[in-house]
């Protein structure tokens, strides 16, 4: 019977246990008894006239095949012989199957029972629970097919590939749990004990959790460093700390986008294009890297910073191989009166497993993504000093001198309420769970891995002639100068990822960078995770190489531009070939939290 159209309304007899103090629990606890009663009254008759109750058992909802089958039974009073064992009906629109209990069994006296009495709820909520269920429990496959298909497709992708993306990672299944779970449900802005709504008591734990793991990761004395884990991502972090410490116009100093750095970090283009936020709202000036030696040219960034006069000197960066001589940095802020940030995005891994210098030691500041070495969700994190100041100095935006860090309030409010709502929790919670790993001794070997890993293959390409940024690596990423075999990053990376190896053009110092990169980056971290060490690592270069020369030969058939380059690999044995090759040594290997 549908509902809708019945001229037949139901009146439902709660049976239910009285409330239960532990609420939460039994909310999820499955029911023991599914009985219920129910009687029928039809408008026709006598409303006042009630009708003897008719026990029933609900059923699941029916499958979309049953749709079509409609229910026969009208008058649940008739004799019971005639009647189906189900009837079939619908609510809202959502096929439903109830089912008659036994007579005995069925009786309302064995309520009475003092001793394990049968939960009894009505029929009206168990309908409701069961098409709450049916929209809300289906697995994605029922779901959404489609978007499921697609990312079945990505995890294959995932899998049978070589990742080389020097900012991505393989979370564990922990971490994705979390991600997945019901504390995306919850609005908390603010902070710990100050949200703006109720029921925060769990998110507060989490994230306090979360504060402590962090700065526990990072050897962090609580009394002299603080963090605000609630950034949706590294750019968010670090237009945060601009707005909390800057005013509009204000002067910001980074690496430059071709040398290594990021756009957050105020990138504009050759012509003047402003590019990111932190361009458009602030006014930014580069520094850059030596164009002979590729490393950071730290005699000319004290000079431009001198005459510059930033308010925030920021180091760290997206494509720089090499160590980050905090110490300097330092000196020059001081000199010209700016805190000094560290955005530590790729190199944060090393940074917890001391695995590389810390910026913390230098800087007034740190941020960092929490998804590239880190092996977190995808996030951002911002770290920064409070407590009293070594020694008195101005403060940035009252012109006043001040000896204490007042960082903290700036930086949480820049965040929420200026820049961001509600925390996503479910992310802080997979990121609290992240830490936990990074903590731990495996993490540090992991992080040694890496290292290892990076080394083994720059000394690899090394050997076979290529041109390295720097010459090496200190970390676990390296820049491919491309430009010596004459191939464009864009029309190698081509090859690579129809080969199944994901890896990114990077504009290599004095090319013409954006237009067309002269070489790839090639980062460790993901293919570490899934467990590769050295010998792979010799292997991966191998394939790298032979990418090279197949680049090399479609380009000298078929020319550089992308277009006539891109119907040269169109099926090309060689590329065939390798591919094949990339996916039987890629499908050995584990795959974090994807069961393969
Ligand atoms: C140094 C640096 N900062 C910031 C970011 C931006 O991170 P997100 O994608 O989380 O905004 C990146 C990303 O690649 C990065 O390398």
């Amino acid at each position: 019977m549908d509902f809708s159209q019945s001229n037949l309304s139901l009146g439902f007899h709660t049976h239910s246990s009285p409330p239960n103090p532990h609420a939460i629990e039994s909310a999820c606890a499955p029911i023991a008894d599914d009985s219920i009663s129910f009687q029928i009254v039809s408008n026709l008759r006598d409303p006042s006239h009630s009708l003897r109750s008719i026990p029933l058992q609900l059923l699941e909802p029916e499958n979309s095949h049953n749709t079509t089958a409609s229910a026969t039974a009208t008058d649940p009073i008739e004799d019971d012989v005639e009647r189906p064992e189900e009837e079939q009906f619908s609510i809202l629109g959502y096929p439903m199957c109830l089912k008659r209990r036994r007579d005995c069994e069925s009786s309302l006296s064995s309520s009475s029972s003092c001793f394990n009495p049968p939960k009894r709820i009505s029929i009206e909520l168990e309908a409701r629970r069961a098409v709450v269920r049916s929209w809300a429990n289906q697995p994605l496959s029922v779901a959404d097919p489609d978007v499921h298909e697609i990312m079945e497709k990505e995890k294959v992708r995932q899998f049978r590939g070589i990742e080389l993306i020097a900012s991505e990672n393989f979370v564990c299944r922990a971490v994705m749990e979390a991600l997945g779970s019901h504390l995306t449900n919850k609005y908390s802005e603010g902070m710990p004990g100050a949200r703006y709504y109720g029921g925060n008591q769990y998110i507060d734990q989490i994230e306090t959790l979360c504060w402590e793991r962090a700065l526990a990761a990072f050897h962090l004395d609580p009394e002299n460093w603080g963090v605000n884990v609630q950034p949706y991502s590294c750019t968010s972090a670090n237009f945060a700390v601009y707005t909390g410490l800057l005013l509009h116009k204000d002067r910001i100093m980074g690496l430059d986008s071709p040398s290594g750095g990021h756009l957050s970090h105020g990138y504009y283009t050759p012509s003047g294009k402003k590019v990111s936020g932190a361009s458009i709202f602030f006014e930014s000036f580069p520094y850059k890297v030596n164009p002979i030696t590729g490393y950071i040219d730290y005699d000319k960034l004290e000079e431009r910073a001198l005459d510059y006069r930033p308010k925030i000197l920021i180091c760290g960066g997206s494509s720089y191989p090499r160590e980050w001589d905090y110490a300097r940095f330092r000196q020059i802020a001081d000199k010209c009166g700016a805190v000094l940030m560290c955005d530590m995005a790729h190199i944060s891994g090393l940074v917890a497993a001391k695995e590389c210098l810390s910026p913390f030691d230098y800087c007034d500041i740190v941020t960092s993504t929490t998804h590239k070495s880190l092996r977190g969700p995808r996030g951002g994190i911002i770290f920064y000093r409070k407590g009293k100041r070594l020694r008195k100095r101005m403060s940035l935006c009252q012109g006043e001198e001040n000896d204490h860090f007042d960082f903290e309030d700036r930086i949480n409010f820049a965040v929420f309420p200026s820049l961001q709502g509600g925390p996503h929790n479910n992310h802080i919670a997979a990121l609290a769970i992240a830490l936990k790993q990074v903590a731990t001794p495996e993490y540090k070997a992991y992080m040694q891995q890496v290292k290892k890993n990076a080394q083994t293959l720059a000394s690899a390409l090394l050997r076979r002639k290529c041109r390295l940024v720097t010459g090496g690596t200190d970390n676990h990423l390296l820049l491919w100068d491309l430009r010596t075999l004459c191939l464009t990053g864009k029309n190698f990376e081509k090859v690579c990822e129809i080969c199944q190896i994901t890896l990114n053009k990077s504009a290599i110092f004095g090319d013409n960078g954006a237009i067309s990169p002269g070489g790839v980056r090639i980062g460790t971290p993901a293919m570490t995770s899934r467990g590769c060490l050295e010998g792979d690592f010799e292997t991966i270069a191998d394939f790298l190489l032979r990418a090279a020369q197949i680049a090399s030969i479609v380009q000298k058939e078929h020319g550089k531009l992308q277009k006539d380059f891109l119907k040269g690999l169109q099926n090309n044995k060689d590329i065939v070939e390798l591919r094949n090759r990339v996916e039987n040594f890629a499908t050995q290997f584990a795959m974090p939290a994807l069961d393969c």
